[in-house]
């Protein structure tokens, strides 16, 4: 695996990969993270491996995704650690580019996607998805892959990156498919994510609430129960499990994200997000559609 970590090295790099001259050109597969990996990257590195010739993978802990009051300089790096796993699975090019490589001196550009951007993680973290929209936009701009594969964990994220791409034509050439994978999660049902490592054990335990809470309000909802009783049995569920306080549990369009008060016809999704200690979990699970 080669790791690169300036535009120029990166193109090069890419050159080689896809091969010239009149063989057929080989399919790139991105997968884009922010490092301090865990069993879900790697699972989407599987994936990515199973659907083209070479795997591209990228560790850039993106400055404009945080926010003031969210620690940029405590989150975990480990490029050397996180380098040896992708290698061991196969990636053949680690794009790891500086903040300079990535923002040089005077960039000014934003990208914003109205709407689907707004509600949930959106509302508390103001600024937060359009620096991943502005960040995957560079991603695929820079690797121009044929796909890209993003965890179904953080799904408005990728709510977020599809209707960027759509709206702004970043599909073929720069890619054909953004494939959203399964949150991949500990046998207790727990999501895996980078944060799960600041809970003490007695909030890991309490933490495993959350989707055991998620999977009885949908079979309620699905069972034709009301929903906004639901969800807020769900809340009181996971205030007496131990979670400080429920920043929103919303059942919601599983494309546009916007919010419903009953479960009609189309795909839907069970959407939470909760303080345990002073961290925020987030989880999202599939509702199956009212048969019409
Ligand atoms: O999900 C992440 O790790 C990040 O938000 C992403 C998509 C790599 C953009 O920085």
């Amino acid at each position: 695996m080669q790791t690169v970590n300036g535009l120029l090295m990166l193109r090069t790099a890419l050159a080689q990969l896809r091969g010239g001259g009149g063989s057929p050109r080989s399919r790139i597969a991105l997968v884009p993270t922010m490092g301090a990996l865990h069993e879900g990257h790697l699972t989407l590195v599987r994936r990515a491996r199973a659907a083209a010739d070479h795997v591209v993978a990228s560790i850039f802990v993106n400055p404009k995704q945080f926010g003031p009051n969210e620690d940029l300089d405590a989150y975990p790096r480990q490029l050397a650690a996180d380098a040896a796993l992708l290698e061991a699975e196969g990636v053949a090019l680690l794009w790891a580019p500086t903040v300079e490589a990535m923002y040089p001196a005077g960039f000014a550009s934003n990208i914003s996607v109205a709407g689907v951007s707004d509600g949930l993680c959106g509302a508390a973290r103001p600024g937060h998805f359009d620096g991943v929209a502005t960040v995957v936009c560079k991603l695929f701009n820079q690797v121009q892959p044929d796909v890209a594969f993003f965890g179904e964990k953080d799904f408005q994220q990728l709510a977020v990156i599809r209707t960027m791409a759509r709206d702004l034509d970043l599909t073929a050439p720069h890619v054909d498919a953004i494939i959203g994978v399964p949150t991949v999660r500990e046998p207790d049902g727990l999501a895996m994510s980078s944060r799960n490592r600041y809970l003490t054990p007695e909030q890991r335990a309490a933490a495993a609430a959350l989707p055991r809470a998620m999977k009885t309000a949908i079979a309620a909802i699905e069972g034709g129960a009301q929903v906004t009783a639901t969800l807020a049995g769900l809340e009181a569920a996971l205030i007496a499990a131990g979670f400080a306080s429920v920043d929103y549990a919303v059942l919601a369009d599983s494309t546009s994200l916007a919010p419903l008060g009953a479960l009609g016809p189309t795909p839907a999704r069970l959407l939470v997000a909760a303080r345990i200690g002073g961290t925020r979990l987030i989880d999202n699970m599939a509702v199956t559609p009212r048969q019409s």
